[in-house]
């Protein structure tokens, strides 16, 4: 009878010891925070977490060994009695309320001294970022650039260099991740957090929202591009020309498509009449490798189906679906939607803005 309910406990056992298997494999996932982290912050904190794992580790297999050995040899047997019956023993109770006393001290150490040494410090030589959480998307402002450099959701930073970020949120609660280069930081409305952080290894690194900020939570992704100084000097000094003026036609005719839409009220392009504050900024959308919170690529055929049914792809959005003649679907209120073609002309025009 015991002998088949062990069996019984044997095979999710094995189930669970092969997910942790299959999980520990994962090494090279793009957001596995433990393997060739490349940034300050991330090192300072897997330099905490390493030691303090194995501390834990080492208590719970302790704990955890002694429970299972007094169980097993203290359990009940038929024929035997009660055993005696004892009530306070000061030298244990002392001893097992000091040592992990000592264990805690001892770990508090490297955890404020990590604390410390990961507190953002504003300084000369940063690269100042101000970023603002959307639902669900990301806003980067790089501080002192004149004209400002405004894009969103691809943060481009240089290597070696201490990027310093002040962090805000226009609608709810969010937190800027991204494990292989830094801590998280929450990102509050009406409350200023700040991060630090310096990229060791140029390279795209993924992140993600880590605080539940409604539907698309999940869709609310980034990536971060590190490049050489000279290639971000040069990506800087392009985001800050106006917007490519479109050359073709199909293209030109997709500029006025969106000038006379309700498209301007959100999004801004630089040197235009859209100056909207709501969406993305698109000066520069054509030289961004992803949009959307990061959910797709950027290529002509994505961008097409995202003005045509957004909220199909990206559940709760603000921007509404523009596509015409789409079963059970009615327009909010105040816009119409867009025919097929002058969707492709925006597209046209919006692939344009390198
Ligand atoms: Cu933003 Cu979750």
């Amino acid at each position: 009878m015991e002998r088949r309910s062990l069996g019984r406990l044997a095979r999710p056992a094995i189930i669970l010891a092969l997910i942790f298997l299959g999980t520990a494999c994962a090494s090279h996932a793009p957001q596995d925070y433990l393997h060739h982290l490349a940034g300050s912050e991330a090192r300072s904190a897997s330099r905490l977490f390493t030691p303090v794992f194995w501390i834990a580790a080492f208590v719970f297999f302790f704990v955890e060994g002694l429970v299972v050995f007094a169980a097993v040899k203290f359990r009940d047997r038929p024929g035997r009695e009660e055993p005696k019956q004892i009530h306070g023993n000061s030298a244990l109770e002392l001893t097992w309320t000091a040592i992990p006393a000592l264990i805690l001290a001892v770990v508090a150490v490297p955890t404020v001294l990590t604390i410390f040494s990961v507190a953002a410090k504003p300084g000369p030589n940063q690269v100042k970022i101000h970023v603002v959480g959307h639902q669900w998307w990301w806003e980067y402002q790089y501080v002192g650039t004149n004209p400002e450099v405004i894009t969103a959701n691809e943060l481009v930073l240089p290597v070696n260099k201490p990027a310093y970020f002040t962090l805000d949120s226009v609608d709810v609660i969010h937190s800027f991740w991204v494990p292989k280069l830094s801590g998280k930081q929450d990102v509050v409305p009406g409350r200023t957090n700040t991060l630090e952080f310096t990229p060791f290894e140029t390279g795209e690194y993924y992140g993600q929202c880590t605080e539940y900020c409604s539907l698309s939570h999940a869709n609310m992704r980034l990536r971060v591009i590190v490049k050489t100084q000279a290639d971000f000097d040069a990506w800087l000094q392009q985001q800050q020309a106006p917007a490519a003026q479109p050359t073709t036609t199909q293209a030109q005719q997709g500029q006025q498509i969106f000038m006379s839409n309700i498209c301007i009220t959100c999004h801004t392009i630089a040197g235009t009449q859209a100056s909207g504050q709501v969406g993305p900024n698109l000066t520069h959308f054509a030289s961004r490798g992803t949009f959307a919170g990061s959910m797709f690529d950027n290529t002509p055929a994505n961008v097409d189906a995202w003005i045509h049914q957004t909220s199909l792809l990206k559940p709760g959005v603000i921007m509404p679906r523009f596509g015409c003649g789409e079963t059970n679907y009615q327009p909010p209120a105040g816009f119409h939607c867009i025919s097929d073609a002058d969707i492709q002309s925006i597209v046209a025009y919006l692939e344009s803005l390198k």
